[in-house]
């Protein structure tokens, strides 16, 4: 039987990839970020995870308005890396896991979340700034990945209570994948960010952290937190944070806060890294 091993959930600021890809780590404005990074890159490192499944959503690079999935899971050998408009990142392509992935395919379709398969697709800032947060800058990527992006774009977006039921499928959905891999599932984006209109610059702290607290110890109740409270406390962009929330039904209902990290500022954005791990009856 395969198992989730771990959840990590990390924000996927492009400003800190080019940090990474520049070499601009050292930097006062980035230093104090990046030595926060140590314990969970520690962490994965230790776990060895066999693959990772990463819940991210596509910001109009892969898709654009002719085509917006809900929930899109990726299928591929490979997925390159995606122009942003200064060119790709200079990172590894990213290794895929077809067997999951239609493993995946098939249990979340039988069991009722109806995916849009994706053979093809190139992957931006929000899952390659997670790789590199958990894994720093390398040759390749230590184990190979199934993408899952979700339409957190265009209104409208899925609810967080479907996004935490769907981590609940896919932990169902790993248990019967035939053999012993051992999984980390990410779920990036947030934490309260407004990259637009009047309210640009948004940022809150005080909602973020008791979001944090809540996905940890009452995902039920904030799963059922409605679009119109992120949008209204975390600003337009911080609906990313439902695919936080598939991270952490794919861990059970119980689980250990392995380690937790938040930062200001980076870019326009409460920055957020949240370890956990399943605990077992
Ligand atoms: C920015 C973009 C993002 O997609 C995000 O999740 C956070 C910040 C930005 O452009 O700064
Ligand atoms: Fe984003």
């Amino acid at each position: 039987m395969a198992e989730i091993v771990g959840g990590i959930g990390t924000s996927h600021v492009p400003a800190v990839g080019v940090a990474f890809d520049k070499g601009l780590t050292d930097d006062p404005y980035w230093a104090p970020y990046v030595a926060k990074l140590g314990p969970a890159r520690e962490w994965i490192a230790e776990l060895e995870p066999d693959a990772c499944i990463v819940v991210y959503n596509d910001h109009a690079c892969a898709f654009s308005l002719e085509l917006i999935p809900t929930f899109a899971l990726g299928m591929a050998e490979e997925f390159p890396i995606a122009d942003e408009g200064f060119g790709p990142r200079p990172v590894p392509p990213v290794p895929g896991h077809p067997e999951l992935a239609w493993h995946l395919a098939e249990s979340l379709v039988l069991d009722e979340f109806d995916m849009t398969l994706v053979n093809e697709m190139s992957v931006d800032h929000g899952l390659t700034v997670p790789l590199s947060v958990a894994f720093g800058q390398v040759d390749e990527w230590p184990c190979p990945v199934v993408p899952l992006a979700v339409n957190v774009v265009q209104y409208p977006p899925p609810t967080g209570n479907r996004c935490y039921r769907l981590g609940q499928a896919i932990r169902r959905a790993v248990e019967s994948f035939p053999g012993d891999e051992r999984i980390v599932i990410f779920g990036t984006g947030g934490l309260s960010h407004q990259l637009q209109a009047e309210r640009a610059g948004l940022i809150n702290v005080d909602w973020d952290l008791a979001f944090l607290d809540g996905l940890v110890s009452e995902p039920e109740r904030v799963a059922a937190i409605p679009h119109v409270e992120y949008l209204r406390e975390a600003g337009s962009e911080g609906i990313e944070l439902v695919m936080w929330l598939v991270m952490r039904g794919a861990l059970g209902p119980e689980v250990r806060e392995r380690y937790r990290a938040t930062h200001l500022p980076t870019s326009n954005t409460h920055n957020g890294l949240l370890v956990l791990e399943p605990t077992r009856a």
